[in-house]
């Protein structure tokens, strides 16, 4: 299969409008790849054929299924730990101060793909709610990808993705058979609300505060101005005191200067500096 550059521009062109992700000259390659499924499952013959179908607008779960194609899923449980040892080493325990009149800890996961991180923080939410009794605590789960989405709900992975990180004594306390797969139990699955948003795009009023936002791994694949825009938005929905957690090779540094970088241990977050707060 050969990709011609008008396609291939017509389909990273697609792909902005609806995601903001960037796709680069160069990125040819992984148009086809990631297409490839959907040509078979379309019945079209060529990327140019698809394109032909994308270009009538007559099927907008087509562009859907392209844009889906497009994005990158890779998660796994704990990713790179340091976060989450953050998370429940600290920031909850620094929020048990701030929040102390309401007793209730938000957490949104902004780019929570098949759910692996959203439902890494609830286990480390849970232990933490039972040691701390009287407190409440919720986790707001996003993404742009229904599919992703719809998978993360059942809560059931295979083998092979509880093999990426997730601690066998959790395996045991939270998961049960399901077939070959293995479901994570109903407690935890109660705990995360997941709902589609696109970060990209004015966020709905139903949006909500938090005090911890995870948006890891999301913002490495949009351009600046972009980047800025969403910063943009955190700062509207983080709550006064409320932590910001960015993937490794993410910052808010010339981007957004509202936001202070915070260093504990061998992890990094970021605040609203004090003034700086939601208009
Ligand atoms: C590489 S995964 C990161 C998952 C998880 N945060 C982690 O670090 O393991 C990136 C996720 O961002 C989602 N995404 C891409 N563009 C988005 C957008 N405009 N709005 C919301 N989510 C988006 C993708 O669908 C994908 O699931």
């Amino acid at each position: 299969m050969s990709l011609a550059a008008e396609d291939f521009r017509y389909i990273s062109d697609l792909v902005h409008r609806h995601s903001a992700i960037v796709l680069e000259p160069g990125k040819e390659y992984l148009v086809e790849s990631r297409l490839t499924p959907v040509l078979r499952d379309e019945g079209s013959g060529s990327i140019a054929h698809l394109v032909q179908r994308l270009q009538s607008r007559r099927e907008p779960t087509l562009t859907t299924k392209v844009v889906e194609a497009m994005t990158t899923n890779e998660t796994s449980w704990f990713r790179d730990q340091h976060p989450f040892d953050l998370f429940a080493g600290h920031l909850l325990d620094t929020l048990q101060s701030t929040r102390n009149a309401e007793r209730s800890i938000d957490v949104w996961c902004a780019a929570a793909s098949t759910g692996q991180e959203p439902y890494s923080l609830a286990m480390l939410l849970q232990d933490w709610l039972l040691a701390h009794p009287g407190w409440r605590g919720r986790i707001v789960a996003t993404d742009l990808d229904e599919q992703v989405l719809t998978r993360a709900r059942t809560g059931r992975y295979s083998q092979l993705e509880v093999n990426r990180g997730l601690p066998v004594q959790r395996l045991v306390r939270h998961f049960s058979r399901a077939g070959t797969e293995w479901e994570l139990d109903e407690g935890l699955r109660r705990m995360v609300e997941f709902r589609q948003l696109n970060l990209a795009t004015p966020f709905p009023p139903t949006t909500g505060t938090y005090d911890v936002v995870f948006c890891r791994n999301v913002l490495i694949y949009f351009d600046l101005a972009t980047k800025r825009a969403i910063l943009g938005r955190l700062k509207q929905v983080l709550r006064p005191g409320g932590f910001l957690v960015l993937g490794g090779a993410e910052t808010t540094l010339n981007i957004d200067e509202d936001f202070e970088r915070v260093q504990i241990e061998r992890a990094t977050c970021y605040r609203v500096r004090s003034g700086k707060a939601r208009s």
